[in-house]
């Protein structure tokens, strides 16, 4: 202990002695313009979408007892088997915002009167957006249209498509997605406001690519209102998916191995029925699981970008479960448990965010990590002042950070025969657009009891003799993730908090468990679908 806090002390000094030096390096002006974000030449494809136009396009109302009108988007169209339940909420990452409403597997508290939230570190998911066009969406249009064209008749459901047009932009941010990032900026300013110092500059992160970027103001907006300006400064790096530079090499190679085959195959499992039945109203076209999967996720993606979608309804509640597990499929092993580099894709923002606990920076070896020692020992870009992180990011990175976290309460196998009872892995749940990891750190006068449901006082909250006692409390899409589910060395909480000491504790295993090195550059071999249980190399 005495020993961690000569470091950290060290570590503070080092930290002061350099923040001269930078002071003194703006002064020559050498310290570059970090926080310009345009020109920018690397905001990715931007193309735009047809301007919607429900109120002539809406088939709305299907017959409900009372009318429900778009909020904005139109998802009250009956859903065979749905039986009220919402199948926005199985799209996976393409699901729109929810808060998931069985939670993680603990109930929320109120914070004893006396004890304090002292920081909160964010990671945040950019918001719906358009199609990326690796998503095979405006091919297969123009494979339908030529069909068509062609004197092919699609009859009985499929018969709207003789004269359906796409006309989805890519990959932007959609007028929903701005919303919802908006909308989250205000809910964290009311949840968080208070934590901002007035009269300082916070540095928000994102990329330069264009919806990330956008989430990021967009969020900023609804925080701190159009003046966010006088209030945040934003740190935009170069994004990988625009470059195709990615920091983890063997996560590409590895791609197919992981995710296409497994993905492809629970494909042709859950879509076999429907594909057969569609084959059989297609005339000449030769309809394959391909279209019938391509059909589905016209559901989301014309849903969010124009309002409405008629290929929702031609899928029943089991195939939108069907859709659910093929995106659990495809991000636990992209990124998850299930991907031989899922925690060294995310090691880099836990080593960070310890890091700004703690007080220093960065100081672990960047083969370690993938992080970027430039930006992550510099007071400008990498700041220890704030009690608001703020930061924004893609659903794959965020899956790899709770990875990386170690929580194994979303391990879980997932067979390619379907879905087990009591799965806890959920891509919806987890990275829907705009999601986001919220964790508190919060400074109690004394420990919490562990019971927090039974009615006892306010005071009746702490434990008589103890003394200030420190802890951390992770929130995703505003459910508590429950810490002790994971970690053994955190005691069974109701709040599913953690000591913070604790919970430090358990994260110096985090760099070593994640084989940064070995996972995205060492040669070892991938094995099918199933060998890797644990984010690193079978
Ligand atoms: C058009 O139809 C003809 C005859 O059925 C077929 O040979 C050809 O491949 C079709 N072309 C397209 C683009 O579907
Ligand atoms: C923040 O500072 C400005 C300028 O000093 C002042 O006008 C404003 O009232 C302050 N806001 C709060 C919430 O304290
Ligand atoms: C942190 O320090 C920098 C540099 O002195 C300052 O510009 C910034 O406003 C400070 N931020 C906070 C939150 O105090
Ligand atoms: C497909 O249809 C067969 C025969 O009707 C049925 O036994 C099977 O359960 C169906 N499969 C799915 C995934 O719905
Ligand atoms: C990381 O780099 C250092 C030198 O910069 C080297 O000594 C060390 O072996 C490297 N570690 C790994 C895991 O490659
Ligand atoms: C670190 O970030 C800086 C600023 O974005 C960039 O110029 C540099 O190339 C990055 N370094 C690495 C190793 O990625
Ligand atoms: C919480 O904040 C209040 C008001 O600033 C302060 O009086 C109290 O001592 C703080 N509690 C702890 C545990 O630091
Ligand atoms: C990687 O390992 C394989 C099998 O052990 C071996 O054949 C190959 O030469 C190795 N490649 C490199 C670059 O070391």
């Amino acid at each position: 202990m005495a020993e961690l806090k000569t470091i950290l002390i060290s570590l503070a000094m080092a930290s002061a002695v350099q923040a001269g030096a930078i002071q003194q390096r703006a002064a020559s002006k050498t310290q570059p313009n970090w926080f310009q974000t345009s020109p920018d030449n690397y905001a990715g494809t931007t193309e735009t979408g047809a301007a919607p136009f429900l109120a002539q396009t809406n088939p709305a109302p299907f017959g409900q007892a009372t009318y429900v009108p778009n909020a904005p988007l139109e998802t009250s169209e009956p859903i065979k088997g749905a039986k009220g339940r919402n199948i926005f909420q199985l799209m996976g990452d393409q699901s729109p915002y929810f808060s998931p409403e069985d939670g993680f597997g603990v109930d929320e508290y109120p914070l004893p009167k006396g004890a304090n939230i002292t920081q909160m570190h964010m990671l945040h998911r950019h918001g719906s957006r358009y199609p990326s066009a690796s998503e095979g969406l405006s091919s297969w249009a123009a494979d339908i249209a030529a069909a068509s064209k062609n004197g092919t008749g699609f009859t009985g459901k499929l018969e709207f498509l003789n004269d359906w047009t796409y006309n989805l932009g890519e990959e932007i941010l959609v007028p929903v997605g701005r919303q919802e990032l908006f909308d989250s900026g205000v809910l964290n300013y009311y949840n968080y406001g208070h934590l901002y110092q007035n009269n300082t500059k916070i540095v928000a992160r994102t990329t330069l690519q264009s919806r990330m970027l956008e989430s990021c103001e967009n969020f900023l907006a609804g925080f701190f209102g159009l003046g966010w300006r006088n209030h945040a400064n934003i740190l935009a790096t170069i994004d990988s998916a625009v470059t195709g530079d990615y920091a983890c090499t063997n996560e590409l190679t590895t791609l197919e191995e992981s995710i296409e085959i497994p993905v492809g195959t629970w494909m042709e499992t859950y879509l076999a029925n429907k594909t057969a039945q569609f084959k059989a109203l297609a005339g000449s076209y030769d309809w394959s699981v391909t279209d019938t999967y391509h059909a589905q996720s016209l559901c989301p993606y014309e849903t969010i970008s124009v309002g409405y979608s008629p290929f929702c309804e031609l899928f029943d509640y089991e195939e939108w479960q069907g859709y659910e597990y093929l995106m659990d499929i495809e991000f636990a092993a992209m990124s998850g448990f299930l991907s031989p580099t899922g925690r060294a894709q995310g090691i880099y923002w836990v080593e960070e965010f310890l890091s700004r606990v703690e007080g220093h920076f960065v100081d672990i070896p960047a083969n370690q990590t993938g992080c970027n020692m430039t930006l992550d020992t510099n007071p400008v870009t990498f700041p220890l002042n704030q009690t608001l992180y703020l930061e924004f990011t893609h659903d794959a990175n965020i899956i790899a950070v709770l990875t990386a976290f170690g929580l194994t309460q979303f391990n879980d196998f997932l067979p390619l025969t379907g879905p087990k009872k009591n799965q806890q892995y959920s891509t919806s749940k987890l990275v829907p657009f705009g999601g986001r990891l919220n964790i508190e750190i919060i400074k109690a006068p004394h420990k919490v009891s562990t019971k927090r449901s039974s009615k006892q006082t306010k005071s009746g909250d702490y434990i008589a003799g103890t003394g200030e006692t420190l802890y951390v409390h992770f929130i995703q899409n505003q459910r508590t993730i429950p810490l002790h589910s994971s970690f053994k060395a955190c005691e069974y909480r109701e709040d599913g908090w953690c000591e913070l000491s604790t919970f430090m504790n358990v994260q110096k295993k985090s760099v070593a468990d994640a084989e940064y090195n070995y996972a995205c550059f060492g040669n070892w071999t991938m094995k099918s679908y199933g060998a890797v249980r644990n984010g690193v190399p079978a």
